[in-house]
C-alpha cells in the first residue's frame, strides 16, 4: 500500500476517470467543475482516481482499499451535502467495502456545515474522517495529508498482519 502512495502518479485535468473503469488508486476523489479538490489532489503528487463529473455516467470501481476526498455541497441547511456523483459511487457495495477513510474539502464560510459531507460519509460507513481542508488547501495541508496518508496506510498494513 505504501508503495502505491509513493508511486507518484499524476492526475490529469478533465471530467474524471473513464466511466465504468476500475481503479487501483488508493486515493479517490470527487471534484466539481470548479476543480478546487482536483487542484489539491494534484499537489499531493499521488496516484489518484476521479469520480466522473456527470451523474448520468457509470461510476468507477475501487479495486483496492482507498481514502475518499470529498467536497461538501449542501449550503447552510446541511441537506443533500454529499454530491450525487459520490452517492452513486458509494451505492456500489464493493466501493463501500474498500473505503478506509475520508478527507473533507469545504469552506469555513459555511459554518456548521463545514465539510459535512465527509462527516456524514464517515459516520454512515464507519470509517474515520481523517482531515479537513478549505478549497484547494494550503502548502501545510498538502504536507500534512501526504504524511498522514503514509502513516495511515502503514498502520492499516500492520493491523492486517
Ligand atoms: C452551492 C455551494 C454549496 C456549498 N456548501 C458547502 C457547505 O455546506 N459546507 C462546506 O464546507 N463547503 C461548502 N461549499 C464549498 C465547497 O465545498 C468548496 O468550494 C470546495 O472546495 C469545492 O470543491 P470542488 O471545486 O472540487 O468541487 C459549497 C460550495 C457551493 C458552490
Amino acid at each position: 500500500m505504501t508503495a502505491l502512495l509513493e508511486a507518484g502518479g499524476t492526475v490529469e485535468h478533465g471530467s474524471g476517470n473513464a466511466p465504468g473503469s476500475s481503479t487501483s488508486a488508493s486515493l479517490i476523489y470527487f471534484s466539481s467543475a470548479s476543480e478546487y479538490t482536483h487542484r489539491f489532489v494534484r499537489k499531493l503528487g499521488l496516484e489518484a482516481a476521479r469520480v466522473p463529473l456527470y451523474t448520468q455516467d457509470e461510476t468507477i470501481y475501487a479495486q483496492r482499499p482507498y481514502v475518499l476526498v470529498v467536497p461538501t455541497y449542501g449550503g447552510e441547511s446541511g441537506k443533500n451535502s454529499i454530491p450525487r456523483q459520490v452517492l452513486k459511487f458509494l451505492k456500489h457495495e464493493g466501493n463501500r467495502a474498500m473505503l478506509k477513510g475520508v478527507i473533507g474539502a469545504g469552506n469555513t464560510n459555511f459554518g456548521t456545515t463545514y465539510c459535512l459531507a465527509a462527516d456524514k460519509i464517515a459516520a454512515k460507513c464507519g470509517v474515520p474522517h481523517l482531515y479537513r481542508f478549505e478549497l484547494m488547501g494550503t502548502a501545510e495541508d498538502v504536507v500534512r495529508v501526504k504524511e498522514g496518508l503514509e502513516e495511515f496506510w502503514k498502520r492499516q498494513l500492520k493491523n492486517q498482519q
